[in-house]
């Protein structure tokens, strides 16, 4: 019987023996050690590399989404020219060693709020140049001080992004490369002009003059209303003023009437 001599070998083999719990063990072992090599190894479909730390190269994939899996121990990150169209809150938030993301050529027109929250100081570039960018929400550059190409958008000039622009460490192309694409206020002429270069030109205050003018008409109604009822408010009295003179002037012999009237009068 060629079962029997097998389990007869096996039994009487010492290595045998010692091979079964070895691959029990293996078995036990290999979900963690799945995950650890997930920290070393490489998110789906993108190109790893180390030299100076550990680089991710995901460009020209046509990404939608941030992709899952990237080593937590990645120095630079490259989703460039991707079909990114927003970057969601805490989008790198297990990338604490992360010194370089390049986003730019995606299709990026939204920065959720707290979107490179968890990066911190140790982000030193962030490239979100050739975007579809318009606006900046100031809580999504929440804790990021790392240095941003923000050129190539198609950016809507306007109070809240003159505001948030002087936040941000920019990188010296963006002196000319943030061109705005529209502007609001719209006579401003900022449209067509870097903005950065129109010095002269505070859209925060030209809207707040647009406020005052506003509010300048408003008074001036309430103004006018106000004055239209006195006005009204005065005849009408005047005329119950003087019936009630010629009441008093019909009444004989009463004392202090001249007196009376003329303090009416005066009052009127
Ligand atoms: C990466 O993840 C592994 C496993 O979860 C952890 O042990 C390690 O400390 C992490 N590295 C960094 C830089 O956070
Ligand atoms: C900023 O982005 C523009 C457009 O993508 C690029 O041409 C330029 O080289 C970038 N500048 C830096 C300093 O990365």
């Amino acid at each position: 019987m060629p079962e029997a001599s097998g389990w007869l070998l096996l039994r009487g083999s010492v290595p045998a023996w010692l091979l079964l719990p070895s691959l029990v063990l293996m078995a036990v072992c290999s979900p963690h050690a799945g995950t650890v090599a997930a920290g070393t190894t490489c998110a789906p479909r993108c190109y790893c590399s180390e030299s100076e730390g550990k680089t991710v190269r995901c460009s020209h994939l046509h990404l939608t989404h941030v992709p899952a899996g990237i080593p937590n121990d990645t120095h630079r990150l490259y989703l460039d020219y991707n079909q990114l169209v927003s970057v969601p809150t805490d989008a790198f938030l297990s990338l604490p060693l992360l010194r370089e993301l390049d986003l730019s050529h995606n299709d990026l027109s939204i920065l959720e709020p707290g979107a490179f929250r968890g990066l911190g100081p140790s982000l030193k570039f962030l490239d979100l140049s050739s975007n579809s960018l318009a606006t900046l929400n100031p809580d999504a550059f929440e804790g990021v001080t790392a240095r941003s190409n923000l050129t190539g958008n198609p950016w809507h000039c306007d109070c809240t992004l003159q505001s948030v622009l002087p936040r941000l460490d920019l990188e010296p192309v963006s002196l000319t490369g943030i061109v705005c694409h529209s502007a609001e206020p719209a006579d401003t002429g900022a449209e067509g002009q870097a903005l950065l270069l129109t010095k002269d030109l505070d859209l925060c205050v030209v809207m707040k003059k647009t406020t005052d003018v506003a509010m300048l008409v408003t008074m001036f109604g309430w103004f006018s209303m106000v004055i239209s009822y006195l006005v009204y408010y005065v005849r009408a009295n005047q005329e119950d003023a003087r019936r009630h003179l010629e009441y008093l002037k019909s009444l004989p012999g009463l004392p202090g009437k001249s007196e009376e009237s003329s303090t009416i009068s005066t009052v009127v």
